[in-house]
């Protein structure tokens, strides 16, 4: 299968998401025409390490490329500072200079570390990102979010810094868990669903195949990264349609934030059921037709994925302190709670105003299972 490529219009920071079957293998070749020394640094996880770092580490020697690598350990409490500092001190200590390039192995969590560290080290160096889950293949790989969390929430220190290459290679993901790839899934169908009717209706039809049919999945990496790269070249730092990206993701920070963002509720699982209650929203207020979130939900169940409140383990918050949750969102501005609202199926935009209480009774119905 041939290589797709993605280009990310950035101007002086425009680089390529490399979306193909084998490009770990292919990765030295793939990145020797950025390298000034025929060096580079990776940091990995000890999930994806035992996975995949050979694979790399063997595309690089037969390039004649040099590797040092650290191996993280796995999770979302990786992102943190003590993490950061062993991640910069250890490329220090490989002396990696400005002109060198460290490489990312990994899902999101590794993305988002790596990509920060490189952005401080030596006042910015350049990275490249191997993203090997779903999620950051279609997401956090491409757009230059980088960051880590810190006790006072997620993903509230950090910079924009765009990587020099993606190299998605949609044959690591089948070692991916299906609840993993799942969730990432929550990532794609957002891309119809903000977007793209054609693409959701394409989704509807094929995406059961995904995880066993290589160039099914490949087409629905491709698009992803299309349509993000579309938006980022457009607002890369987020000032209006980047936001389009958050569809679902207002909801889904208040559920992550009540679940304590761990194994009861995955990132791209809430996604996908703040996307569901992002289109009921839109049709309560008049904008869509009530036929829409019945669509979203039927697709989304034909998944297999968690699709009700009460598909999430455990017990969950009241209505209004969902609500309370989702003010602390790092994306309401001025006090005002802004959502992602939807006139229809790949017809999103961002709406400042949306009446609380309509917010408060769907959230009471959704606990109540009474969508
Ligand atoms: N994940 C949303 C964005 O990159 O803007």
């Amino acid at each position: 299968m041939a290589v797709d490529v993605v280009e990310v219009a950035l101007g002086a920071r425009a680089y390529e998401v490399r979306i193909g079957q084998g490009l770990l293998a292919q990765a030295g070749a793939e990145m020797a025409p950025l390298l000034r020394r025929k060096r580079v640094a990776i940091v990995t996880d000890e999930t994806v390490a035992p996975l995949h770092l050979a694979t790399l580490e063997a595309a690089c020697a037969e390039a004649g490329i040099a590797t040092a690598a650290l191996r993280l350990p796995a999770g979302e409490a990786t992102k943190s500072w003590p993490h950061l500092a062993t991640c910069v001190e250890w490329l220090l200590e490989q002396k990696v200079e400005r002109r060198d390039v460290v490489v990312a192995l990994g899902g999101g969590v590794i993305g988002d570390l790596v990509g920060f560290a490189a952005s401080v080290l030596r006042r910015g160096v350049r990275f490249v990102q191997i993203p090997t889950t779903l999620l950051a293949q279609v997401d956090s790989s491409v757009g230059g979010k980088t960051g880590i969390n810190t006790a006072q929430g997620k993903n509230l220190v950090g910079a924009f810094h765009q990587p020099s290459l993606v190299l998605a290679d949609i044959g690591v993901l089948e070692s991916l868990p299906a609840r993993d790839f799942l969730s990432g899934y929550g990532e794609v169908v957002k891309y119809g669903l903000l977007g793209d009717a054609a693409f959701f209706d394409w989704l509807e039809g094929n995406a059961v195949d995904l995880a066993r049919d290589p160039a099914k999945r490949q087409r629905a990496v491709l698009r992803s990264v299309q349509m993000k790269a579309e938006i980022v070249a457009r607002d890369e730092t987020e000032e209006g349609d980047r936001a389009l990206l958050n569809l679902g993701h207002t909801f889904c920070h208040a559920l992550e934030k009540a679940t304590g963002y761990g194994d009861r509720l995955l990132h791209g699982e809430g996604v996908a059921i703040g996307c569901a209650l992002a289109f009921e929203l839109s049709s309560r207020l008049g904008l869509c037709s009530q036929e829409d979130p019945s669509r979203v939900r039927a697709h989304l169940k034909a998944m297999g994925m968690k699709l009700d409140l009460a598909d999430i383990p455990g017990d969950l918050p009241g209505a209004e302190a969902l609500l309370a949750l989702m003010g602390q969102d790092k994306k309401v501005i001025d006090g005002k709670l802004r959502f992602i609202l939807a006139r229809g199926i790949g017809q999103a935009f961002v709406a400042e105003d949306v009446p609380g209480d309509l917010v408060l009774r769907l959230l009471q119905d959704a606990l109540d299972a009474k969508l």
